[in-house]
This record gives C-alpha cells, structure tokens and sequence, in this order.
C-alpha cells in the first residue's frame, strides 16, 4: 500500500512541526488537515455566515490545498489565504465550524483526493480519514507547556492562550480520540527534534 503517516493531537501539540520535518527526512510532502477547516472558518467570517450556514457558501466557494515538502497553500476560489488562516479569530471559530458533519464530509473528500506518499496531521487523521494508515502517531503535551510553544505564534499573553487552548480542547474532543493503533508521544518534556527522532525510530520497526 501507498505510503501514508498520520501524525494526530490536540491543538498546539507540535503535530503540524513534526508532521513536516518527518516529511522532509523522508523527502515527501506533509499536509495539515487543520488548515482546511481553518480555510471554512475564515470563508465564514468573510462571509458573515454562522457555522450553521457554512454548507451553503462551501457548494459555492473552491477551497484548494497544495501540499509541499516545505509548506502548504491554501487558495480560496484561486486567492491564497495561507497567512490569514492562524489569527485569533480564526483560532476561535474553527471548533464549531469543525463541528457541522457536512463541513467535516468536504474536508476528508479533499484530503482523500491527495495522492500519496504524504504525511498528514489533524485530530482525526488515523482514526477516521486514513485508518488504512501505515503508521500512526498520536501527540500529547500539558496544556501549560502546549500554550507556551504557542505565545511566539499569536499576539495575545499565556493566559489567553492557555484559555483559548482548554476551550479548544474541549470542543474539539469528539473528533480527538487516538487510533486505536497510534502510538502515543507524550511530547511536554522533549524538543522538536527529539519528537521527530522518536517518530523516525518507530518507522524503522
Ligand atoms: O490543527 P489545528 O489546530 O490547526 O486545527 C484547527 C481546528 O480545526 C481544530 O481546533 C479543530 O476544530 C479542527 N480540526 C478538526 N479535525 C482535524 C483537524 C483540525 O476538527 N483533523
């Protein structure tokens, strides 16, 4: 089978870090699924749609996703939005735009059209999208030490962030379960590369 590597966790993990750098080991590119749902979100907020009326504007609107080695675009109808997709609003509404199941079917169709070999992190990567997955990984971290890795990324303090990121948590929790089959890196005392390491190692059994 076509070489696929799911790389799961909550937000602020350090999934979508070590997702590329595995990827650039092996010289194949990597895709972040949360990108697309924050592309829907960010459709909402231009269009001034709640997350309940998002279906609507989704059949009339193009959302691409063009994975490379060293990053990945997002083009909404042929404009691309990468750099406005990790703003705190778009941080804020992508749960509940995460929750509509019609939102959740569009994304996994287009993240099922990208040929392989890739690797891809998300929330639901190994248990529901690509279950044929021939590895599994599932990140975790404490949400203090997540929170920190974070303050670099986003103009708020620790304690909003720390915040924005429990509430997140728990909103995202349906669709966060681990693979049954993922192997599970507790990633709050160890580096990047150290994380990437521990992958590449499980790769070699
Ligand atoms: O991975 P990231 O934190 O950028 O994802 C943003 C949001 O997209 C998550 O908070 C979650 O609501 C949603 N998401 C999801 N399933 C995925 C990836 C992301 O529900 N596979």
């Amino acid at each position: 089978a076509p070489l696929i590597i799911t790389i799961d966790g909550p937000s602020a993990s350090g999934k979508t870090s070590v997702a590329r750098r595995v990827a650039e080991r092996l010289g194949i590119p990597y895709v972040s699924s949360g990108l697309l749902y924050r592309a829907v979100a960010l459709l909402g907020l231009r269009e001034g749609a709640s997350p309940e009326e998002i279906e609507a504007h989704l059949e009339r609107h193009h959302l691409e996703l063009r994975p490379t080695p060293k990053e990945n675009r997002v083009y909404l109808d042929g404009e691309e939005v990468s750099a406005a997709l990790h703003s705190l609003e778009v941080d804020r509404r992508v749960s509940a735009v995460a929750q509509r199941p019609s939102v959740r079917a569009y994304v996994n169709q287009v993240l099922r059209q990208i040929p392989p070999p890739f690797v891809v992190d998300g929330r639901d990567m190994g248990s529901v999208v690509f279950p044929q997955a021939r590895h599994k990984f599932y990140l975790t971290a404490q949400p203090e030490v997540r929170a920190r890795r974070r303050v670099s990324e986003r103009e708020a303090d620790f304690r909003t962030i720390l915040g924005d990121i429990l509430r997140r948590d728990a909103a995202d929790q349906k669709q966060s379960a681990p693979a049954p089959d993922a192997v599970v890196l507790d990633t709050s005392r160890l580096g990047l590369e150290e994380v990437v390491e521990a992958v590449l190692e499980h790769l070699r059994d």
